[in-house]
């Protein structure tokens, strides 16, 4: 995790940097720092906690300068503090980091046998400390030489006293941008850092350093060899990264639903039928896989559980979910006959990068569904399928799940059809009541009222229960992640036929308990299961189709959702879902974009 950035050119640095941090805080929002060159010498200001603290100090204490660094951190080495915050050097050399130096232990020991001292405990002090120790006048010779002793992942923005009139980045599995602009140039760790000043790039590729000065960039490899690189346009609209007139990033993005399955299904369908044949997949391909593995984490491997009972329903292929830091050391049974799907909002997980190229290796082809344009996953994967949510600020994902489980419907219709599981009426049939989608979330919305209410009962509950069967456990889990991860109310999701195996213990006067009960098919059952909580003295909250009936008293509160077939619920029982996650976490009085301990990006194991 971690946001790095960086200017040169006649603007004010200090100020620059600090709005390009502003953009980057979803990576980590433990502290932020800066180093700015001011007469001669590197100026460092630091703070503990969000950037509004470092802000503070800036305003009343400006270095006057046009060139340097910034640093939003997720805390991995050493916990958040003033001392273990970035930029790490000395008064010669100043960097920010984001990844992680695995052999740090070994490099500090050399170091301190060299004389050098510690001030923090972040491994990325060692980087800079051995960036001083071979320095000796060029600092090309100084990172290549630092960079073969590094093992782990970084991006580095590097400013050497001698040379104030240029920055210096490097990167290896960590993420880094060069912005290019008129008589200016930056660094940042993502597109949306710099848009406000530019929209044209270079993407720096593993292995290499670049030179950054006010009006030219240079590139050379680990051979110190020149890199000649083509620059990028950002197709990315600057609004979409600010919260246009909504409270949170949370409910702007909840509320962008519609636009954003439009966004990301309506390309896909063409005369009538789900056509993902851009990625390289054609229906013969889908035909040909023995078995497909679903690989990812947290709210995206939701995504995947959904697939996964979409796809065996309707294709009748089997698929395997994994969460990618499991995956990674199970040894999976993967042949080259096998589709590995790997799902990521970021593009950057760490996890979901390793099962990749796991798989890989193995000889099976991996499909991305990325949402982030040129991430790594997306350049790694052999195909894929972009989502088209657009950025996805808040820490709590929601238009991403969406999106995702818009992809895995496509998919399922496709890989159905390709099969002949499904006649092509029937596949354009449930084509067409995909496209309707959009629309009924729109409608759907419509619960908002009813979610701040049940919200409003759920603030003072201590744990809570959320229950479902089938496709509606899947919700479930995604129902429990969500309020846990933004509320901190501590919430378990379970599969509502298995409770009376144990968990029903939990269950007392009060408890609430949030049912997702949308799939007609398995509606008495998870009734069933409603009544054995309720009378254990639980709170019910049961979120259902419109017009189903209920016995008087079974449910305390019901939210209802328009009604689609079965296999589409999802699409719209996520809504209320997150809606009750985002109302608790305000009426609790809680950061609901930046939860504790939490980042956007995971790009740590
Ligand atoms: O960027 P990714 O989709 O790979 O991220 C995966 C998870 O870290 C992410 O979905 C996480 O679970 C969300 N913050 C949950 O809201």
């Amino acid at each position: 995790m971690c946001g790095i950035v960086g200017y040169i050119g006649e603007r004010d640095c200090s100020e620059v940097l600090l709005n390009a941090l502003s953009k980057l805080e979803y990576r980590g929002y433990d502290s932020a720092g800066i180093a700015v060159f001011e007469d001669g010498e590197i100026h460092v200001e630091k703070a503990k906690g969000e950037l509004k603290n470092l802000k503070e100090i800036v305003d009343a204490n400006k270095p006057d300068g046009h060139v340097g660094i910034g640093h939003t951190r997720w805390a991995t080495h050493g916990e958040p503090s003033d001392i273990n915050s970035h930029p790490h050097g000395n008064k010669r050399v100043s960097i920010v980091h984001n990844g992680i130096i695995e052999n740090y232990k070994d490099i500090k020991k050399f170091l301190i046998e060299k004389g050098y001292s510690f001030d923090s405990e972040t491994d990325t002090e060692t980087v800079a400390k051995l960036l001083d120790y071979y320095y000796e006048g060029d600092p090309i010779d100084a990172i290549i030489k630092t960079l073969k002793d590094v093992r782990g992942a970084y991006a580095l923005g590097i400013i050497f006293k001698d040379f104030p009139d240029r920055i210096f980045a490097a990167r290896k599995d960590s993420p880094l941008i060069i912005g290019v602009g008129d008589e200016e140039n930056f660094i940042a760790s993502d597109v949306p850092a710099i848009l406000q000043y530019t929209k044209n790039y270079y993407l720096l590729e593993q292995g290499e350093i670049a030179t950054i000065k006010e009006d030219r960039v240079e590139f050379v490899d680990m051979h110190k060899a020149p890199v000649k690189k083509e620059v990028q346009v950002s197709d990315l609209d600057m609004d979409a990264a600010e919260k246009g007139g909504y409270e949170h990033f949370m409910l702007k993005e909840i509320h962008e639903q519609p636009d954003a399955v439009k966004t990301t299904i309506a390309p896909r369908i063409i005369d009538g039928m789900p056509d993902i044949s851009e990625c390289g997949l054609t229906l013969e391909d889908l035909k040909g896989y023995r078995k497909l593995f679903i690989v990812a984490c947290g709210t995206a491997m939701h995504a995947g559980v959904v697939g996964k009972y979409v796809i065996e329903k309707l294709a009748r292929v089997e698929v395997t979910v994994d969460i990618a830091s499991e995956f990674r050391y199970r040894d999976p049974i993967i042949t080259p006959e096998d589709l590995v799907i790997v799902i990521s909002q970021s593009g950057e997980t760490a996890d979901t990068k390793a099962a990749l190229k796991l798989a890989q290796e193995k000889g099976a082809k991996v499909l991305g569904i990325v949402n982030v344009k040129g991430s790594s996953i997306a350049r790694d994967s052999d195909m894929v399928i972009y989502t088209h949510a657009g950025p996805e600020i808040s820490v709590a994902s929601t238009k991403a799940f969406s999106v995702q489980m818009s992809v895995m419907y496509l998919l399922a219709f496709e890989l159905a059809y390709a099969k002949g599981e499904i006649t092509e009426e029937e596949c354009k049939r449930l084509t067409a009541e995909l496209a309707k989608v959009p629309d009924v979330i729109e409608k759907t919305m419509e619960c908002e009222h009813d979610c701040q209410r049940v919200a409003s009962k759920l603030i003072k509950a201590q744990s809570l229960m959320y229950i479902g069967r089938g496709l509606d456990y899947a919700l479930s889990m995604e129902g429990s992640l969500k309020l846990k991860e933004i509320s901190y109310i501590h919430s378990e999701s379970y599969a509502a036929g298995e409770l009376k195996h144990g968990t029903i213990s939990l269950i007392e006067d009060g408890v609430p308990v949030i049912s997702v009960a949308t799939q007609s098919a398995l509606l008495e059952k998870t009734v069933s299961n409603i009544v054995e909580v309720k009378s254990r003295g639980a709170f019910t909250v049961t979120v259902a189709k419109e017009g189903e009936e209920f016995n008087s008293g079974l449910n305390d509160e019901l939210i209802e959702v328009p009604a689609l077939e079965d296999v589409l619920m999802p699409m719209v029982t996520v809504i209320p879902l997150q809606l009750i996650a985002y109302y608790t976490t305000v009426l609790k009085g809680f950061n609901v974009d930046k939860p504790r301990n939490l980042a956007k990006s995971v790009t740590v194991e």
